[in-house]
């Protein structure tokens, strides 16, 4: 063969940079949706052709039917009828969903909170041992007990693997976090890094600040929807960077925060009544769209929703961290 002219060099050259694809598009394998809806809306607008989406969640053993993602079941609390719900789903192959290749499972929902699933570590050191353990031998992955982020989860945790003498080996750290700022987040996780050594998952993380007991009312301490952007925009780039970080989930994928600033909704929630599904601009960000993100938007108007009936769900630390804080 032939050497190419330069002219066809240059030619080949050019093709090959046009065909790979730019880095900055590149898409997280690491997000994933803390799904509180059911099938009650559709996760489609979630699922476009380079979204960054790959996993979700249910809080719960029961995957959504049709679910276009990986799913990852939990026990979410010690208590028998947590354990059996989950025993079942699992002798039923999780209704047969598609689980993660790595197979994880979630461990216990915010022990550490009284209205969560409000395990001593006694009672979950045993319950872990005896359901979840076991699992591990069977080719499943486990995920930490999920605590909340600072002094409460980490001595919840310490006490936990005390209880435990050995017995607990969590494949990697579950962490929920609510908070203002980028630097807390990553001095946080940082910090739960260093004092456990295990690769970490954020399975719930916000913008708020539960220190202010004004929520709702714009102009206060909690934060406009341009900072919010702003900070999935760094937080999202800055996990991605680092190798410990496996998987993240935004709070949050609902119509109701539960609590939660608003502005944090990755739905629309113009939609709160027909429940389309269909993405804000912060919800596209999240699935990887930059197109779809308009900063301009620190004056839009801000909704207060009424909690449901129909989300009758073992979610979230929020309302409980807030009335903690409220009450010190
Ligand atoms: C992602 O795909 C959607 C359609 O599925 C498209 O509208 C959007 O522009 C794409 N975004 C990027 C960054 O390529
Ligand atoms: C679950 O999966 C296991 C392993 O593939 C299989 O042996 C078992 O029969 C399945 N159980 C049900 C209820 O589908
Ligand atoms: C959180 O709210 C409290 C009470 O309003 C306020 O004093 C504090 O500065 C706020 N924190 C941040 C980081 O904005
Ligand atoms: C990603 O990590 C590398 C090496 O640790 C660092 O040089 C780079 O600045 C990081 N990028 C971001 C966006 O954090
Ligand atoms: C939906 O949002 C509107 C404002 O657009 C609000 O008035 C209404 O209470 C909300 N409804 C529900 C069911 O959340």
């Amino acid at each position: 063969m032939t050497a190419p002219s330069p002219r066809v060099a240059l030619v080949l050259a050019l093709t090959l940079l046009l065909a790979t694809p730019a880095v900055g598009s590149a898409t997280s394998a690491k997000r994933g949706l803390a799904w509180a809806n059911g099938k009650w809306v559709p996760m489609d607008a979630f699922d476009t052709s380079n979204t960054s989406i790959t996993s979700y969640y249910t809080w719960t053993p029961t995957p959504v039917s049709g679910a276009p993602f990986k799913f990852i079941p939990m026990l979410w609390g010690c208590d028998a009828d947590h354990i059996s719900e989950f025993q079942s789903a699992l002798a039923n192959n999780f209704s047969g969903a598609d689980l993660t290749d790595d197979k994880v499972i979630l461990g216990f929902n915010e022990p550490d909170i009284d209205s969560q699933s409000n395990c001593t570590p006694a009672l979950a050191a045993s319950v872990w041992q005896e359901y979840l353990e076991p699992l591990k031998k069977k080719g499943y992955r486990l995920g930490s007990p999920a605590v909340t982020a600072g002094q409460w989860g980490k001595a919840w945790l310490l006490e936990f693997y005390e209880e435990c003498g050995g017995g607990c080996n969590p494949d990697f750290q579950a962490v929920h976090w609510y908070d203002m700022t980028v630097d807390n987040f990553k001095s946080v996780l940082v910090g739960y890094y260093d004092a456990f050594q295990l690769p970490m998952w954020v399975t719930e993380y916000a913008v708020q600040n539960f220190s202010d007991n004004q929520h709702g009312t714009d102009g206060n301490a909690q934060a406009t929807q341009a900072q919010i952007n702003s900070f999935m925009t760094t937080t999202l780039s800055w996990m991605d960077n680092q190798s410990w970080i496996e998987r993240y989930f935004w709070f949050g994928a609902m119509y109701e925060m539960q609590g939660v600033n608003d502005y944090n909704c990755l739905f629309k929630l113009a939609d709160n009544v027909s429940r389309t599904g269909a993405l804000s601009a912060l919800g596209k960000m999240y699935l990887d769209d930059p197109t779809g993100i308009s900063y301009a938007s620190g004056a839009a108007s801000r909704l207060l929703l009424p909690v449901a009936a129909a989300d009758l769900l073992p979610i979230t630390a929020a309302i409980v961290v807030a009335l903690l804080y409220s009450s010190l």
